[in-house]
């Protein structure tokens, strides 16, 4: 996948240890980092977290971005792929907005750009795993093209399971940590 994507009005690149007290006021409001095991409650558990995505990166070739305002540079919130419940090969979309930016739109154009990214990239197709619960995000995942294919569920409840439509080209089996053609 590439560093950098961008957006009509975001930038996007691979999350760094200095993004860390940024991504921190999200990841610490309870009213948005609901999903996992809530809220972290301290930076450190940020700090790991950017630790494992650079580590699921260096493992996989699948990114997590870090979505910044193109005007202002504020971190407005996080989105990309991980191996998850589904494996590497079709892997899971995530995304979280900070809460003083939701209801702009912005989940729904970085799901895309990510969605875009992945299709580029060889990825056969990407899924999405939801608590039922959250409207918003199955909302995202069905206009960035997600469609709904079976409920599963884990120790914390039931989960929507969605997938991407399957993306022509991808039988090439073109890894996700190669460059686009
Ligand atoms: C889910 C989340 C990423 C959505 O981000 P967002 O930038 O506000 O989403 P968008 O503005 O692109 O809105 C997408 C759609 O969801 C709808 N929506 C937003 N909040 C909603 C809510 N509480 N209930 C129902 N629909 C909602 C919007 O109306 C929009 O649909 P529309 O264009 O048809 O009107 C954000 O709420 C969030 O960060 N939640 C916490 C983390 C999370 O749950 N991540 C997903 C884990 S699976």
């Amino acid at each position: 996948m590439r560093l950098v994507l961008g957006t009509t009005r975001t930038i996007l690149r691979p999350f760094e240890f200095a993004d860390c007290t940024e991504l921190h006021e999200i990841f610490g409001d309870p009213a948005t980092h609901t999903i996992g095991d809530g809220p972290f409650t301290s930076p450190e558990q940020t700090r790991h977290w950017i630790h494992r995505r650079i580590d699921s990166r260096e493992r996989s070739g699948l990114l997590w971005y870090a979505v910044r305002d193109s005007a202002t540079g504020l971190l407005l919130g996080d989105c990309g792929l991980f191996a998850g419940r589904t494996g590497a090969d079709e892997p899971e979309i995530g995304y979280e907005i900070r809460r003083s930016h939701q209801g702009r739109g912005f989940a729904s154009e970085v799901a895309r750009a990510v969605l875009q990214e992945a299709a580029a990239c060889g990825v056969p197709r990407v899924w999405a795993t939801i608590r039922p619960k959250n409207t918003a995000s199955i909302r995202v995942a069905a206009k960035a093209g997600f469609t709904r294919h079976h409920l599963g569920g884990d120790d914390r409840g039931q989960l929507v399971y969605l997938v991407s439509p399957r993306f022509a080209g991808s039988a090439r089996g073109r890894r996700a940590g190669a460059a686009p053609e």
